[in-house]
């Protein structure tokens, strides 16, 4: 699963979209078209649905190839430098496209667009209009819709009707990790009201969404007019047929809200704590805010109260300074806490975060080595556990209905992924026994009835 960029993405379930319509060689002559690709985090899926919404307001039909498109909308992320790399290599490919007149202008937005790289890009790759991540609104103005502050604002739900939908409770971030741009590009926490995200989430239940996912750099660091996250994450599981939420801070994460994962029936049981280390040494060095013991607690309090539940993380290997010893102290606490899966980043520096600025950079070799050792261990925490599932029956939710394999992939309660033979459609649930498992994904025998 690993690859050389340095990440491995262990079993996360990609949240199901709708495809946009096709409308590749189709579209009717004379009329616009747009093509809309995104990079990174959910948070920037999220915002292509608004940005998509945009387009199609101003009467664009979209497109799935730059060189259908009159319009090239590029979302894009600035965490780590590779995400930089991809980037580069699109725009790359779209001026030589534009120089044919295949593509009319391109746009660039999200994280990159907020940062200050963003003006040579603009240079370099003659890109039309740079937007960052807190005025993507402008885009209305670009695509000759009239100035839309307040219809394209945060508030705006993505996607409506659709059984799976995100819907954003705060933005931005208080923190100030050692290693992240996050801070810079994204700005401080902003928290949506209680009222707002819970009418959302009605209205969006009322068109037909099945599954809502909360949405946030520190989701569980929401807090407005008194209430705290685990208050809105309780509203929400009495509002929704089934909810998730992600991404978390252990500083912020409450054994309360812990304990709701387990008690409530409509909040899936699968929790994403990013730990980035298990030494203190280096979680000091990168103002985490916690010790790994504490970290450990959290994890205890969460598999006795969701058992059965998944449990996911973020980790880096090679942050400057990070010695044999750190590294050690990463593994035990993989073991240790047995994550069902993990996102694993090599340390990529990023121009104007402290962590670029310190010594003890770590040879690539040794991250490398660093990186499949705890990617192993993951692994193998995640086959051994998931080995447990085999024969068990599981009500599953259709993420994305099936393909022509005839295998649609679905979602455990206890936020597993299955492989599982049905053609019933993304929304709905299926009843079926776990018949085998691999380190990633459960694979369901065929579903009874
Ligand atoms: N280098 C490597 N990984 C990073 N992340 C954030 N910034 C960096 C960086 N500079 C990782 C963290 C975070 C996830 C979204 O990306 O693990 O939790
Ligand atoms: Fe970045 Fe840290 Fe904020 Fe997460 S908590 S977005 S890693 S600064």
């Amino acid at each position: 699963m690993s690859n050389s960029k340095g990440t491995t993405p262990v079993a996360p379930i990609p949240i199901s979209r709708k495809p946009a319509p096709q409308t590749t060689g189709q579209t009717p002559p004379g009329s616009k078209t747009a093509c809309i690709r995104t990079f990174g985090c959910q948070m920037n899926v999220h915002d292509s649905d608004r940005i998509r919404r945009m387009i199609q307001d101003s009467g664009y039909a979209e497109v799935q190839r730059y060189e259908d498109a009159d319009l090239v909308i590029l979302n894009t992320c600035y965490v780590r430098e590779n995400a930089v790399d991809r980037v580069k290599g699109h725009l790359g490919e779209l001026n030589r496209l534009r120089r044919e007149g295949r593509v009319k202008k391109v746009a660039l937005t999200g994280c990159i667009g907020a940062a200050e790289e963003a003006r040579s890009l603009e240079r370099t790759y003659n890109i039309d209009l740079v937007l960052g991540t807190h005025n993507t609104y402008e885009l209305a103005e670009f695509v000759g819709l009239p100035t839309m502050r307040e219809t394209y604002t945060p508030e705006l739900p993505g996607t409506e009707g659709e059984h799976s939908a995100f819907v954003t409770i705060m933005t931005g971030c208080n923190y100030q990790c050692s290693y992240c741009i996050v801070p810079t590009v994204r700005g401080r926490m902003m928290c949506r009201p209680l009222d707002a995200v819970v009418s959302e989430v009605e209205n969006l239940v009322a068109g037909g969404t099945n599954y809502v996912t909360l949405l946030g750099q520190t989701v569980d660091a929401w807090r407005h007019g008194g209430k705290r996250f685990c208050d809105l994450l309780e509203a929400i599981s009495e509002v929704a047929p089934r909810v998730w939420f992600t991404t978390s801070h252990p500083s912020n994460m409450e054994d309360r809200t812990l304990r709701a994962i387990g008690e409530r029936d409509t909040i899936v049981k699968r929790l994403h704590l990013p730990v980035q280390s298990g030494s203190d040494r280096m979680l000091k060095l990168m103002h985490r805010g916690y010790k790994a013991e504490r970290y450990r607690r959290k994890i205890e309090v969460f598999r006795e109260a969701a058992q059965g539940g998944t449990l996911s993380t973020d980790i880096i290997v090679g942050h400057p300074g990070e010695t044999e010893e750190d590294h050690e102290q990463t593994l035990k606490l993989v073991k240790d806490c047995a994550f069902d899966s993990a996102y694993i980043f090599k340390f990529s520096p990023r121009r104007g975060t402290e962590a670029a600025g310190l010594p003890g950079t770590v040879p690539d070799r040794v991250v490398q080595r660093r990186f499949l050792e705890v990617l192993r261990r993951v692994e193998q925490n995640g086959f051994e556990r998931n080995q447990r599932k085999v024969g068990g029956v599981e009500e599953i939710y259709i993420r994305h209905g099936s393909t022509d394999d005839g295998k649609a992939i679905g979602e455990t309660w206890s936020g597993h992924a299955v492989h599982v033979n049905s053609g019933a459609d993304p929304g709905t649930y299926v009843t079926a026994t776990i018949g085998s498992a691999g380190p990633h994904v459960l694979y369901a025998r065929d579903p009874s009835g």
